[in-house]
């Protein structure tokens, strides 16, 4: 069977640089391109944290940069729980060289129009993914968008609304209304998808660059969520939508009409079942969590015991 081809729309960010290392560790994803948005830091840094793990992953993949902020109402980051630098200081290797950006315009466009990729995973605000739904909608014809992002139940930014979604709410908006192919990962599945320390143990990370990045990154959203909510658990929101792109079956899907309230105010960002919505969102309900965690962990361990030449 032939690889799915992918492209990740990301804000790196902890657990995004754990999707991606997940994806580029899933023999069943071929991601053919890889745009950044601002989001859990600004674009500058997540853009950096991008460039710096395709160096790491020794990986060919083009790196677009994209929004510094949503398309509408105030910006936000995530600098408390993820660092100003996106990555609380993980190390990653400094690119030998870099060669010059490209922005996330054309590089999801030619993701989507000459490699053709059939899901487009987005793991953060969608600001890039509307502006290209808005500006050319028939680029969109022939793929899914997996996206994690909202929630049905109680946010992780507000009581209402969760992170990406509270982020860029009108971004939300634009992508529902505009009849995109859409399956939604949302906080209700992801947070209750964790790695633990006792996890951790048992993984037995290598000594090699990748694996301090892996490890590194799950002991920092450790202390984060530590300081966050008390528990020291790394929450895989991320990793699940890559997940979701290639393993559905791990999950259980509901079709529902959604809208997204993109408004100032404490219901900014919040997702609501609305009858009156012209499309239909396939959202996930439950998932194999145990499952999902051991897939997670047996790949990634894998992926971090490969020194690759360019790291
Ligand atoms: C989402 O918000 C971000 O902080 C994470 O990277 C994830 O995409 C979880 O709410
Ligand atoms: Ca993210």
């Amino acid at each position: 069977m032939s690889a799915l081809r992918v492209h990740i729309d990301t804000d790196p960010g902890l657990d995004d640089l754990l999707a991606l290392a997940f994806a580029l560790a899933s023999p069943e994803l071929s991601v053919e391109g890889i745009t950044t948005v601002a989001g859990n830091a600004s674009i500058a840094a997540v853009t950096e944290n991008a460039l710096r793990f395709m160096t790491l992953a020794g990986a060919q993949i083009p790196v677009g940069a994209g929004a510094d902020g949503p398309l509408a109402l105030t910006r936000i980051d995530a600098a408390s729980f993820h660092g100003a630098d996106g990555r609380r200081g993980v190390p990653i290797a400094d690119p030998p060289s870099r060669t010059p950006v490209e922005s996330a315009r054309d590089v999801l466009r030619r993701s989507l129009e000459a490699r053709r990729v059939e899901r487009v995973i987005a793991l953060g605000p969608l600001t890039n993914i509307a502006a290209r739904v808005t500006d050319e909608p028939d680029l969109f014809a022939d793929t899914q968008l997996v996206w994690m992002g909202g929630t049905l139940g109680r946010g992780n930014v507000t009581r209402a609304a969760e992170f990406n979604a509270f982020a860029d709410p009108r971004a939300v908006r634009v992508v529902l209304e505009s009849g995109v192919r859409l399956r939604v990962v949302g906080l209700d599945v992801t947070a209750r998808v964790a790695v633990r320390a006792g996890h951790l143990e048992a993984a037995g990370f290598a000594a090699t660059p990748r694996a301090r990045m892996v490890d590194g990154a799950l002991r920092a959203l450790f202390c984060a969520e530590r300081a966050f909510s008390g528990e020291p658990a790394a929450y895989l929101h991320d990793p699940c939508a890559v997940a979701a792109a290639f393993a559905p079956d791990l999950f259980e899907f509901a079709p529902l009409r959604l809208h997204a309230c993109d408004e100032e105010g404490s219901e900014r960002g919040r997702l609501r079942v609305d009858a009156a919505a012209r499309h239909v969102a396939s959202y996930a309900v439950a998932a194999r969590e145990a499952e999902l965690t051991a897939l997670f962990l047996k790949r990634v361990t894998e992926w971090a015991s490969f020194v690759s030449v360019a790291s």
